[in-house]
């Protein structure tokens, strides 16, 4: 429970989260609402008090997501809008490599994350000594990054890329270096599907996604002969086999669009949970089938703790200047990248399955 504050269901509360109820009721039972609506109105109250914004991951559960979220999205967009905001606190209600991409772009602003030890699998996969032994291994040859890495990762970095621009990224930097080869790391799926849309020679670390690395080619047959109709989304993060026999490939921004532009009668999206729950919130003529896998990280920021780092302003997320100064250069190159011309596609993906990658 978060201290300090009493938890009533008033009718001031009822009344000025009336509105957000309206819109997620469907998707809200009214008790849970009971506990939430409170901690909502407090959140959004100190919020305008302390000029500070919530920066919210599209894997945020719903009442963060639709109750105190101000931005929300995937990797990219956040980036983008830490990058413009002129708050003076932002809280990540995200993991911890968001928070640091946020302090990188925005290093006079306070960044804060509700719970430190909300990490991320890919991450932890690798470190800034690992990237610095690559370049010595494959000198003259640039190195993008996913941005699901630390500050001294991206430090190492020419230029960081997320699941919604990996492919131009490549493309762009190895007609910049002109080369025909191109290190992307740290994720081996992410990395393979990218080598099946380009002509670039890909070399790749090992590292997964927890959550995307467990779903499989055999689960998603399974669903198409139970569901013969449902449009089958998969995040990048998935292995290719998975990818190879889903309808659309992309990151969980381009599937939110995908499923409120095409309106698809049934959908199943391969990804985080929370996913399903948010778009489902906006998509009220799709059904959704809902086999997903939890990211724990993710799930350890709750209203609670974003409730306790308004007040206590914890926990402050710092990045050594010298180190954030290097890994500024790498995410805003990113940034700066005009929006893909075409979102990454399964079509293509299928089109090159034949195509590998050099495993570092
Ligand atoms: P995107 O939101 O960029 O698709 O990334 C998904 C993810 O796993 C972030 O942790
Ligand atoms: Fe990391 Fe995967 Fe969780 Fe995203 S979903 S934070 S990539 S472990």
């Amino acid at each position: 429970m978060a201290d300090g504050f009493q938890f009533a269901f008033t009718p001031e509360v009822d009344k000025a989260t009336q509105p957000l109820w309206e819109k997620v009721k469907g998707h809200i039972t009214p008790m849970e609402w009971r506990l939430q609506a409170p901690l909502i109105a407090e959140i959004n109250r100190l919020k305008r008090e302390k000029n500070a914004v919530i920066l919210a991951h599209n894997y945020m559960t719903p009442d963060i997501f639709h109750g105190v979220g101000d931005y929300v999205g995937d990797s990219l967009g956040l980036a983008k809008e830490a990058a413009k905001s002129d708050a003076k606190i932002i809280v990540q209600a995200g993991v911890h490599f968001m928070a640091e991409t946020s302090k990188i772009l925005s290093p006079e602003k306070t960044v804060l994350i509700p719970d430190l030890r909300a990490g991320c699998s890919l991450a932890s996969s690798i470190t800034g000594a690992d990237v610095r032994l690559i370049k010595q291994r494959y000198p003259g040859l640039p190195v993008v990054t996913y941005v699901n890495t630390t500050a001294d990762v991206k430090a190492e970095t020419d230029v960081c890329c997320t699941s919604a621009n990996a492919v131009q990224v490549v493309e762009h930097v190895a007609r910049e270096w002109g080369v025909d080869r191109v290190i992307l790391i740290p994720d081996e799926f992410l990395a393979r599907n990218v080598a099946r849309q380009t002509d670039i020679k890909i070399i790749a670390w090992q590292g997964r996604c927890e959550v995307h690395e467990r779903f499989t080619a055999a689960d998603i047959l399974e669903l198409k002969a139970a569901y013969p109709n449902a449009q089958i989304l998969a995040h990048p993060e998935c292995p290719a086999e998975v990818l190879e026999v889903s309808d659309f490939a992309g990151s969980t921004a381009a599937m939110n669009d995908y499923v409120l532009t095409r309106k698809p009668k049934q959908v199943v999206l391969i990804t985080e949970c929370s996913m399903a729950d948010n778009v489902a919130v906006d998509a009220i003529d799709t059904e959704f089938v809902r086999p997903c896998n939890l990211c724990p990280h993710m799930k350890r920021i709750t209203l609670e703790n974003i409730y306790e780092s308004l007040v206590h302003n914890r926990y402050e997320v710092t990045v050594d200047p010298a180190i954030a100064a290097r890994a500024r250069v790498a995410v805003q190159r990113m940034i700066d990248l005009p929006p893909p011309l075409v979102p990454a596609r399964y079509d293509l993906v299928k089109a090159r399955h034949h195509v590998d990658v050099e495993l570092i």
